[in-house]
């Protein structure tokens, strides 16, 4: 097991009656690629200050490397930031900007040269140094803010929503360099976005965050097949979400019939809700279908259609499919029972996860 470098123990953080970080706990652990993930003001930014040491937390413990740094200085702790608005200095060079640090620290000169090379190249920078902030793009400001932080050698890097000022290709390609880079530096990296596709495409852990609340951390695959309740099922992906009952271990109803399930552990008849995936649905004729849909409309969006249809109790159907059937058409569709996903109403992530284990055989 990797060592566990940050940790938050049940932190909590208030301004006046207000509570904008309820109970966080997590842990971060060496060299892995860590996302917060959650809609605007839910706390994401909140909780990498108090990493940093720019906030205080009102309750809980902050520790790294085991040792509590609640009342450690900003500047003493391992740990570097890049602010999504970049906080370069406009007037100052890529290397002044870049050396900046290491300057504060009196470093020899010899040394700060080859150290915000030896940055610049890792964000293929090279060929910069003496260019003004303003005679760059978005993009190559953003790695100008990546190169000044990771020069200072932190343990852990905190990234709030980088990438947010970009365009999507560029978006695209940055994520790929900053996953290499975490990647080439082997150091922690928490990054912060609200954006689901780029929190899968990046981690090997999120945390789901809502309301100051960690819903559930878990590596992207976990956490796109298993969502512990409403809220991330909808959030990550693009779901169907249905109410149904337990009729009992491994046996669902929902859309008025009883289906074979993989989920078990809840009470007799217990009201649930039953998530199925667009892209487990497939499209065959009513007779064969275990549900049957009317098609109301369908979206090319190039690799596949994307179709909306109702069921006889009017419930939406979302269904990504290579066929294209017609508007008004009825359609059978099919899923397999493993591709049914049953949540309880309320049920935490340590109950989730609890009865998971004991149901695994
Ligand atoms: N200094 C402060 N005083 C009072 N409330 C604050 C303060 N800083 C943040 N908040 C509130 O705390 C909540 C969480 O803010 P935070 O900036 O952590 O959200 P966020 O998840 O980073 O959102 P975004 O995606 O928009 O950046 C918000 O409701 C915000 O208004
Ligand atoms: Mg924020």
């Amino acid at each position: 097991m990797a060592k566990t470098i940050v940790e938050l123990k049940n932190v909590s953080k208030s301004y006046g009656e207000t509570t904008i970080l309820k109970h966080i706990n997590l842990e971060l652990e060496e060299g892995k690629f860590y996302t917060l993930l959650g809609p605007s003001g839910c706390g994401k930014t909140t909780i990498l200050r108090t990493i940093a040491g720019f906030t205080d937390a009102t309750t809980g413990e902050i520790r790294f490397d085991g040792q509590k740094i609640n009342d450690v200085p900003a500047n003493k702790r391992k740990v570097n930031t890049v602010f999504q608005d970049y906080a370069l200095f406009p007037h100052m060079s890529v290397f002044d900007n870049v050396a900046f640090g290491l300057a504060i620290h009196k470093l020899d000169k010899a040394e700060i040269k080859q150290r915000v090379q030896a940055a610049l190249t890792l964000v293929q920078l090279e060929g910069y140094t003496n260019r003004g902030i303003a005679e760059l793009s978005g993009g190559q400001q953003q790695r100008v803010a990546i190169a000044r932080a990771i020069v200072m050698k932190p343990r852990v890097l905190l990234l709030d929503e980088p990438l947010s000022a970009l365009d999507a290709k560029l978006r695209r390609a940055m994520q790929v360099e900053l996953r290499n880079l975490q990647q080439r530096l082997g150091i922690t990296f928490l990054f912060v976005t609200h954006d689901q596709e780029e929190a899968l495409a990046m981690s090997d852990d999120i945390f789901v965050m809502n309301n100051g609340e960690i819903l559930q951390s878990g590596s992207p695959v976990d956490i796109y097949d298993e969502p512990v309740n409403h809220f991330v099922a909808d959030f990550i992906g693009e779901s169907n979400i249905l109410p149904g009952h337990m009729i009992k271990d491994y046996e669902v109803e929902f859309g008025g019939q009883k289906f074979t399930c993989s989920d078990a552990g809840m009470k007799p008849n217990e009201p649930v809700e039953v998530v199925l995936r667009p892209e487990d649905l497939t499209i065959t004729t009513p007779e064969n279908g275990k549900l049957v849909v009317t098609i109301e409309t369908q979206l090319f969006r190039g690799d596949y259609y994307e179709i909306v249809g109702y069921d006889d109790d009017h419930h939406e159907w979302l269904i990504h499919s290579i066929h294209s059937p017609k508007d008004g058409e009825r359609v059978g569709l099919t899923f397999d029972p493993d591709d049914i996903h049953v949540m309880r109403y309320g049920e935490k992530e340590a109950e989730f996860e609890a009865r998971l284990d004991a149901y695994e055989d």
